[in-house]
């Protein structure tokens, strides 16, 4: 859908005083993405000639958020309304046949519905073409004036409406279409006549209309695609619209998800069919999610890459990591940046992992951290294993083989190597690299004496301890009998 002669300007210089922010109103997140990243999205499959962003308020910022995606900007300095920013757009706008206006601020707009906008604007031949919608509670948008069914007369800003006016429930989007020939003469006869002092974009609409140019309103198929957000409950529905088209996509695709309300998911999050998504689970980044898998309760995960059929148990933490089909991880297992979970491995509850690779049908079913390690197939790490990777200044690595078996409590001190089949006692502090089918074992030896408790307890009953009620007098400290070695 090529728009060779349209180019597209998005107003994104105000400070979004009513958000009572620090960052500026565009820069804030909602779905997942910024506001002013989702409108550039939407706008990106139109293929316009060019998409320019006015920036002012945090420019920098702005710029920068949206330089990736190929978009230019153009500095309005200061920020006198909508309709200067429009000027500031100018030499941007260049001699393109038509210009789209976008605010910055209003991030559900749909590609279809813009491209549905340019084109009643072409077949209708018109000066100017708006967006708008009809809502039930129009407060806070300036509202549509319509000279008959099909043409508009102007667009009256909320703060400068009538009583009667006040009724009007068609509100303006602030998404137009204007023939740039027309749009300029028009725009130089707006005065910052209002109670802002600026120069409103709306006010051309109004001039244009008095000249008898034909001035087209286009109303939005669904009013919640044009929700512009000025203030923190605009972003907290706007992040709910997109957080649900977002879930709505999944179960398009296949996956079921419990209780969806209470589910987040990113925007580049893809998962496979018959996978399931319980109760209070988080999405993030770009995790992509393999068919047949189940994300329990409370787990998270962001960037996460899982192949089919893995099971993540109940309030897990994955992040930067790949788990490969049918392992398990969890419950309350959390996986550092660089964890790879190789094929049916398995991976339980309280394990801390970071940049270590678990290799096939291999365990780490209790209590242990793995840090830059390298595990080999079937092998079998004992609950409360630490690998020691870290030796104050530097991190080392610790290499275990295949079928391995590390006893419980064991640390292992890196540098190490563990090899093939070798067995490490429990409760050893491994130090030294183990050589293949080795027993390392690094504690002390048990010594066990018979009969010395049961001779400690008579010793003890014998030598008069004092009873609670006893004196003052007789609660005099007593030497501790001894145990005989
Ligand atoms: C604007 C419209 C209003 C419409 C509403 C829809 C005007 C005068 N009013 O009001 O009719 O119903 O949007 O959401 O246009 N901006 C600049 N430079 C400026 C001022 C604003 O780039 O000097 C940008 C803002 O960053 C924002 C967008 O323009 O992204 C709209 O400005 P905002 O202040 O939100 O206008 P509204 O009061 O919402
Ligand atoms: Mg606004």
């Amino acid at each position: 859908m090529p728009n060779k002669d349209v180019v597209i300007v998005i107003l994104a210089a105000g400070k979004g005083t009513r958000l009572k922010s620090s960052i500026a109103k565009v820069l804030h997140p909602a779905g997942g993405r910024t506001l002013v990243e989702s409108v550039v999205r939407a706008s990106m499959p139109l293929a316009p000639k060019r998409i320019v962003a006015v920036v002012g308020h945090q420019a920098e910022q702005v710029s920068a958020t949206v330089a990736p995606l190929n978009v230019e900007s153009v500095l309005q300095q200061p920020q006198n309304g909508t309709g200067h920013a429009m000027l500031a757009a100018k030499r941007a706008i260049g001699g393109a046949k038509i210009v789209a206006v976008l605010p910055g601020d209003a991030p559900l707009v749909r590609t279809e519905t813009l491209k549905s906008l340019i084109g009643a604007h072409r077949s209708g031949n018109a000066a100017a073409t708006i967006l708008s919608a009809v809502v039930s509670d129009p407060t806070g948008y300036g509202r549509i004036l319509r000279k008959s069914e099909n043409s508009v007369a102007a667009i009256v800003e909320d703060s400068e409406l009538t009583p009667e006016q006040r009724e009007v429930n068609e509100i303006n989007s602030s998404i137009y279409c204007f023939s740039v020939g027309k749009l300029w003469p028009a725009l130089a006869l707006v005065k910052p006549e209002n109670k802002h002092r600026e120069i409103y974009l709306t006010d051309a609409i109004a001039l244009l209309a008095s000249k008898g140019e034909t001035v087209l309103a286009q109303v939005a198929p669904d009013p919640r695609e044009v929700l512009g957000c000025n203030t923190r409950a605009d972003l907290a529905e706007v992040d709910r619209i997109f957080r649900e088209r977002k879930r709505n996509e999944l179960m398009e695709a296949g996956v079921t998800i419990e209780l969806p309300e209470t589910v987040l998911v990113g925007p580049e999050v893809s998962a496979g069919e018959d996978t399931v998504l319980e109760p209070c689970v988080q999405l993030l980044g770009k995790t992509k999610l393999g068919s047949r898998c189940t994300i329990r309760t409370g787990s998270v995960l962001n960037n996460a890459i899982l192949g089919d059929g893995v099971t993540v148990e109940p309030h897990c933490v994955i992040v930067d990591s790949r788990i490969d089909k049918e392992a398990i991880v969890g419950p309350f297992a959390r996986f550092r940046p660089g964890t790879h979970l190789k094929k049916g491995a398995r991976v339980g509850n309280f394990v801390e992992m970071k940049k270590s690779i678990i290799g096939e049908g291999s365990k780490v079913p209790h209590l242990s951290y793995i840090g830059d390690t390298k595990i080999g197939t079937h092998t079998n790490v004992g609950a409360g294993t630490i690998t020691c990777n870290y030796d104050g200044v530097s991190k080392h690595p610790t290499t275990i083989g295949n079928r391995v078996f590390v006893g419980s409590d064991s640390v292992l001190v890196a540098p190490v190597k563990i090899g093939d089949g070798a067995y490490i006692a429990a409760g050893s502090a491994i130090t030294e690299n183990v050589p293949p089918n080795a027993l390392g074992i690094a504690r002390n030896r048990q010594s066990t004496k018979p009969g010395w408790a049961a001779k400690k307890r008579r010793e003890m009953a014998g030598s008069g301890h004092p009873k609670k009620s006893a004196g003052k007098k007789s609660r005099k400290k007593k030497p501790r009998p001894r145990p005989k070695r």
